[in-house]
């Protein structure tokens, strides 16, 4: 059991290793950024202090400490307090704290320690944010795009039908929700969704390459982690974690052990093939929906009682009391959440508004609601208990 987990934080760790694009590393915060920040006399890593702390992630201003706009459009306009910064005097202000026209910048504002050629990367970055924040917001439209898997458009067509039924005629704030259905392989997806897309919709599989580059994922099918960012990840559904602790705590209820070297029972930590041969003696198994997806047909071979945990709760009970299809439930909640979510970000929008609108909405009626901080809008979690044997 810890060699799997240990395993499979393993691969994680490779994953977010050196970090893509190093001005948006450290105007984020992600692994592997560049350069530390100088807090009195000692070096913090910059992922703690990350520009969008405070000057938010779209560079907007108005964080932590009332921190100002620092967009490249914004920087290299004088204002009141200062002349235009360039390169030189912006370098200057993150290595020194003073401001073009020698004004001494609050103690609010850290200092970084920064190579020429990172700072070159970040001024890049902030020169990038504005148009970055605003793809696929047009005049009269907002583009989200949905990611079709081997040709299968149900999902798509869904979505697509469940929008147009509630949407008003004009739109909310004057702008419709257009769906792009984008086929191909993610290099090719990603450069579309970085210029043409405000966010990604209801991807099948993972969201770590798109938020990646930035760009936020909304109301993905698979479970998302808890530790997943809620300014890039929105979910409708329970988190990995709490799936694990669902069924954790069912294995406790139904008498089972789950620690090492115990053969009655165990509980698969995450996807993955290559575990059926340890369990497959075992008399109860306790895993998630994906994991058993995962196991693919030798699911079958096993032969104990396998307790399934499902993520996507909040659809599957409202699909079965209403008698509807799950994916037709899950692109009405989808659609529902979103219009909400506009209405709410008003009519300048960008990605990182649209977040912290959908952040905003409520709907007990749903089921739905997101805490502060949290990229999931709902924590039920459905357990089915089924015995392959018998049920062949
Ligand atoms: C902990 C919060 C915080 C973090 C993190 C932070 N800033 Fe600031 N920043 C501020 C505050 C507050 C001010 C306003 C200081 C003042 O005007 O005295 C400021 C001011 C600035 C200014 C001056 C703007 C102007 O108009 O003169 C620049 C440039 C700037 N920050 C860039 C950055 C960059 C780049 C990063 C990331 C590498 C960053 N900041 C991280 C809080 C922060």
């Amino acid at each position: 059991m810890r060699a799997l987990a240990a395993v499979v934080a393993g691969l994680l760790a490779i994953d977010s290793g050196a970090a893509a694009d190093p001005g948006r590393a450290i105007f984020e915060g992600q692994p592997g950024a560049a350069g530390a920040a100088l807090i009195g006399s000692a070096r913090v890593p910059i992922q703690k202090f990350a520009c969008r702390n405070c000057h938010r992630r779209d560079g907007e201003g108005g964080g932590e400490g009332d921190a100002p706009p620092i967009t490249w459009q914004a920087l290299t306009q004088p204002t009141e307090e200062r002349p235009a910064y360039d390169t030189r005097a912006f370098a200057r202000a993150l290595s020194t704290g003073k401001a073009p026209g020698g004004r001494d910048l609050s103690r609010l504002m850290p200092r970084y320690d920064l190579d020429e050629e990172v700072v070159a990367k970040l001024i890049a970055h902030l020169t990038r944010l504005p148009a970055e924040q605003r793809a696929g917001v047009l005049p009269d439209r907002i583009v989200l795009a949905v990611p079709v898997q081997a040709g299968d458009l149900r999902l798509a067509k869904a979505l697509e039908a469940a929008i147009v039924a509630r949407q008003p005629p004009n739109g909310t704030h004057g702008r419709r929700i257009v769906l792009q259905m984008l086929s191909g392989d993610m290099p090719e997806i990603l450069t579309s969704v970085r210029s043409e897309a405000t966010a990604v919709l209801s991807p099948v599989h993972g969201t770590a390459e798109f938020t990646a580059a930035g760009i936020p994922v909304l109301f993905p099918l698979a479970a998302i982690s808890e530790a997943d960012d809620p300014e890039l990840v929105r979910s409708l559904y329970a988190t990995r974690e709490q799936l694990h602790a669902a069924l954790a705590e069912r294995a406790r209820t139904d008498g089972c052990s789950l620690d090492d070297g115990a053969t009655d029972c165990a509980l698969i930590a995450d996807g993955g093939g290559a575990v059926v041969g340890d369990w497959a003696d075992t008399t109860r198994l306790y895993l998630t929906v994906e994991s058993a997806h995962a196991l693919g047909p030798a699911i079958v071979g096993i032969g104990g009682t396998l307790v399934i945990a499902r993520h996507e709760a909040a659809t599957l009970t409202r699909a079965a009391a209403t008698e509807q299809e799950p994916l037709d439930v899950h692109a009405a909640l989808v659609a529902e959440i979103l219009l909400d979510a506009l209405t709410v970000a008003g009519r300048d929008l960008t990605r990182t508004a649209l977040m912290e609108a959908i952040g905003q909405v409520a709907r007990p009626d749903l089921g739905l609601s997101f805490r502060p901080g949290a990229p999931s809008g709902s924590d039920a979690v459905a357990i089915y208990v089924v015995n392959p044997k018998e049920d062949r």
